[in-house]
Parts: structure tokens; C-alpha cells; sequence
């Protein structure tokens, strides 16, 4: 079946409890594609809040953990991870052993997505955290360079911005996925908004992103079903799906 608008959008729950939680997978359930459960939320509720969104929802589930520790850790969490039944995590890409091992814990069952460069991350900040200079006057260099050690390593595909989208694609193929998050749509204004690397909803898809994460523009919305709507119709308007 062709992919429609809607299986772009991947709306991360991001609520400090349950009900919020449950208030929008009721609300987006069949709207969107996927759901996203972050720290935020599986702090709080463990393991039992992907029982609640499988159960209240039909689309996909998105455990954004974020991993990064030694290798062996990394592969113990994802083994148990695989036994959670989400078709997503992601792992930082700070090296190809603990990426290989996340993958080997995934068992197959929950594919790896490696977190390349974070958007809301600029140049300052990646000066600041002592990169080589190259990464420091070009951050989207460092970006392919753990695009290509998560390519390298079996995870399905990665997390970047927009901007670096295309390049992704062009070089590690059609099937290895980019995810992209800082997505904001023309309409949205958010104050002191923390998201640096940003990209609308059209131009995401329209250089090749996979799936687009969009949180607050939807979740603040005055109303949240209607800026969906909006986000699908701009998704299928840049692929001419509609
Ligand atoms: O659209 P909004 O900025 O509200 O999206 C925030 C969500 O995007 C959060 O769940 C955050 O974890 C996620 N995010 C991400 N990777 C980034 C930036 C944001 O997964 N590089």
C-alpha cells in the first residue's frame, strides 16, 4: 500500500503523566503513524505505557531512550527492550561497538535508529564539546560521519535535521531511514524556541525524510486534530500524494 501523508508524522508523547499521554493517542490514533514515548514519559510510567499505547492505538510505537553507555549495557537494555514489542529506539552514534551491540540486542524484533547530531545542537555547541574543527565549521560533516558508522553498524537508519537529509540518502540508499525532528511548520511561533537545525513539514519530506517528528506545533496547537490535518496536507501537497 502506497504511504500516505499521515505515516510521516510521528507524534512524540511528550506529557509528564498518563492521562495527557492517553488524551492524545486517543485524539491522533489513525492520524498520524507513529507515537513516541520519550524519557519524559517512560520514566514515569516504566514499560506498562507502551502496553498503553498498543492498546489504545493502532500506529506504531517509537521508544525514543536515546541509549548510550558501554557496549554490553547498551546490547543487556536492548534485550530487554525487544521484548516491549516497539518497531523503533534510538541509540547515540558515539561508536560503531556500541551501535553494533544495540543491534544485536535488538534481536531483530526493534530496529536501531542512530541519534547523529541532536537540532537543537549548533556549531557553538559542538565547538564547546571539543570536536575537530572541521565539525566545528561544518556540523553536518559530523553528522555523515555518524550516519555512516550507524550504516555501518546494521541500525536501520538515523536521526538528523532536514539539512542533512538529502545528502544521507544520496549516499547510504533508499532504505536507510532518516528521521527528522525540528519540524516546524510556516504557521507555527513558538517562543524562544529551542530547536536550531529546523525544517518545515514539506521541505522534510521533500528532501527524502522517512518519518518527521513534530511535537509541539501540533501538541500546543488550539487545536491539535485540525494542525494535524494541516501538517498531512502539506506532506502530501510536497510528495503530490493528495
Ligand atoms: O517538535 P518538538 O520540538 O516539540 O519535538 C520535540 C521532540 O523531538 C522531543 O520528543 C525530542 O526528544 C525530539 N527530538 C529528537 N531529536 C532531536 C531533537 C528533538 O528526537 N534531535
Amino acid at each position: 500500500m502506497q504511504k500516505q501523508g499521515k505515516d510521516y508524522i510521528v507524534f512524540p508523547l511528550d506529557f509528564s503523566c498518563v492521562k495527557d499521554a492517553k488524551k492524545y493517542v486517543k485524539l491522533l490514533d489513525g492520524k498520524v503513524g507513529m507515537f513516541k514515548i520519550g524519557l519524559e514519559l517512560f520514566i514515569d510510567q516504566g514499560p506498562s505505557i507502551v502496553q498503553m499505547v498498543k492498546k489504545e492505538s493502532r500506529v506504531k510505537i517509537f521508544l525514543d531512550l536515546k541509549l548510550h553507555d558501554i557496549s554490553v549495557t547498551v546490547q543487556r537494555a536492548m534485550e530487554r527492550v525487544a521484548t516491549l514489542g516497539v518497531d523503533f529506539v534510538t541509540v547515540h552514534c558515539s561508536s560503531s561497538a556500541m551501535l553494533e551491540k544495540a543491534v544485536k540486542g535488538g534481536k531483530g524484533k526493534t530496529n536501531v535508529l542512530g541519534v547523529t547530531l541532536l537540532t537543537d545542537n549548533d556549531t557553538n555547541a559542538v565547538k564547546a564539546a571539543g570536536f575537530k574543527e572541521k565539525f566545528v565549521k561544518a556540523p553536518h560533516l559530523l553528522v555523515m560521519h555518524r550516519a555512516k558508522m550507524a550504516y555501518e553498524s546494521g541500525c536501520k537508519g538515523v536521526i538528523c535535521s532536514g539539512r542533512e537529509v538529502q545528502q544521507i540518502k544520496k549516499r547510504f540508499g533508499k532504505s536507510f531511514l532518516a528521521v527528522t525532528p525540528g519540524i516546524r511548520p510556516s504557521w507555527t511561533l513558538l517562543e524562544n524556541d529551542d530547536q536550531k537545525r529546523v525544517t518545515t513539514p514539506g521541505q522534510a519530506v521533500s528532501l527524502g525524510s522517512d518519518l518527521i517528528v513534530i511535537g509541539r506545533p501540533i501538541r500546543d496547537a488550539d487545536d491539535p486534530a485540525v494542525a494535524t490535518q494541516k501538517v498531512i496536507q502539506e506532506v502530501e501537497a510536497a510528495l503530490s500524494l493528495a
